[in-house]
């Protein structure tokens, strides 16, 4: 079968032939419809990230998948020939509690493996085979927007670890939950994602970009109910503002270490970039920290998400359709044929939030 390649640490992108994946006990054989490209994507293709199986010389890419069920499948069960799945990233590494409790994404020991980014395969392939535990099926009134599945997933975990940090002190006694003020860092789809959920549950959400206030993203934020401010001159056009809670979706270390500096008392800011390590130096760090600490904040790292995060997803991408229709379709500006693939990792149209490879037409 067609994939479409990378050979870490050296990176590149090609389209190669590879042997079929055998369907073992348990599994199912999926048909690739489409995968997204992120930024993860783009450092394995330049050779920043990522590592192939143990052994192999190469990794198949492609980690935001979405597909259709061929067989392998229950013909009772949920996943039957032709039902809409998205695939889990994350195997856990069968040793420590966290996996063993089903929460990979806490992983311990640091063995797990990531399909199509860290020593396992991945989905841009014209197929590929998956235990069915490790699918998750997607009502196909979603299919324009459940490429965005996966992405979702990981602002799902984000936000609930943000919001488990807030709601310590959110409710004073006798009163209810309290939603209010969230800042969100980062307009690329992400961000973007972060901001709509936070609108879905009834935040009221500034996103910041670098990138003016004329573009798509500041445009969907918009009919959102967002917020967006242009920071290319700095967090300054913030004016004092502080955020209860704070989601941080651009990678940059240096703004992680300004992002300190906006949260509130009690407030809590919650990463998930992944930062290039050897970039940026923070300032005035022992400030920041010292005040984190008398002012009761917390940051958390989040990285990658578990099924029920995949779950939540797939039941808020729904919930974000009905809310705004039409908006998420547009979040996903870009299709192209994925024999492109090598082209479109090494430049990506101004503006666009999402690029996905088609694999597979309709
Ligand atoms: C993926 C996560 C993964 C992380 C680190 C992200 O792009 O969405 O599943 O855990 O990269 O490898």
């Amino acid at each position: 079968v067609r994939a479409l390649v990378s050979r870490p640490p050296t990176g590149g992108a090609e389209l190669i032939d590879v042997p079929p994946p055998d369907l073992g006990p348990g599994q199912v054989r999926v048909r690739v419809l489409e995968v997204g490209i992120c930024g993860t994507d783009l450092d394995i293709v330049a050779g920043r990230y990522g590592r192939p199986p143990d052994g192999a010389s190469y990794l198949i890419l492609g980690h935001e998948n979405l597909g259709v069920v061929e067989e392998g499948a229950d013909p009772n069960g949920p996943l039957r020939p032709g039902t809409l799945v998205v695939a889990t990233v994350r195997r856990g590494c069968g040793t420590c509690a966290f996996c063993a409790a089903g929460r990979s994404d806490f992983c311990a020991s640091g063995n797990y493996t990531e399909r199509g980014i860290w020593r396992a395969n991945g989905y841009l392939a014209e197929e590929y085979v998956e235990s069915a535990t490790e699918l998750v099926p997607v009502p196909a009134a979603l299919r324009a927007c459940a490429v965005l599945t996966e992405p979702t997933s990981v602002v799902e975990k984000a936000i609930e670890q943000g919001q488990l940090v807030w709601d310590r002190v959110a409710y004073p006694p006798g009163a209810g939950p309290r939603r209010s003020r969230a800042l969100v860092a980062g307009a690329g789809a992400v961000g973007l994602l972060a901001s709509l959920l936070l609108r879905l549950r009834g935040w009221d959400v500034t996103t910041i970009d670098r990138h003016g206030s004329t573009t798509l993203a500041a445009q969907l934020l918009g009919e959102a109910g967002a917020r967006h401010v242009d920071v290319e001159a700095g967090l300054d056009a913030l004016g004092d503002d502080r955020f209860d809670l704070v989601v941080e979706a651009s990678g940059s270390a240096g703004l992680d270490s300004e992002l300190l500096d906006r949260i509130a008392t009690n407030g809590v800011l919650v990463l998930t970039g992944i930062p290039d390590a050897s970039g940026g130096t923070p300032k005035a760090l022992g400030a920041q920290w010292r005040r984190l600490v008398l002012a009761n904040q917390a940051v958390v790292g989040s990285v990658n998400a578990n099924r029920t995060h995949f779950a939540a997803a797939v039941a808020d991408l729904g919930r974000l359709a009905g809310r705004w229709p039409g908006l998420l379709e547009r979040l996903v500006g870009e299709r192209r044929p994925w024999d492109d693939g090598p082209a479109v990792f090494g430049h990506r149209p101004e503006g666009t939030i999402k690029t996905a490879l088609v694999v597979r037409g309709a």
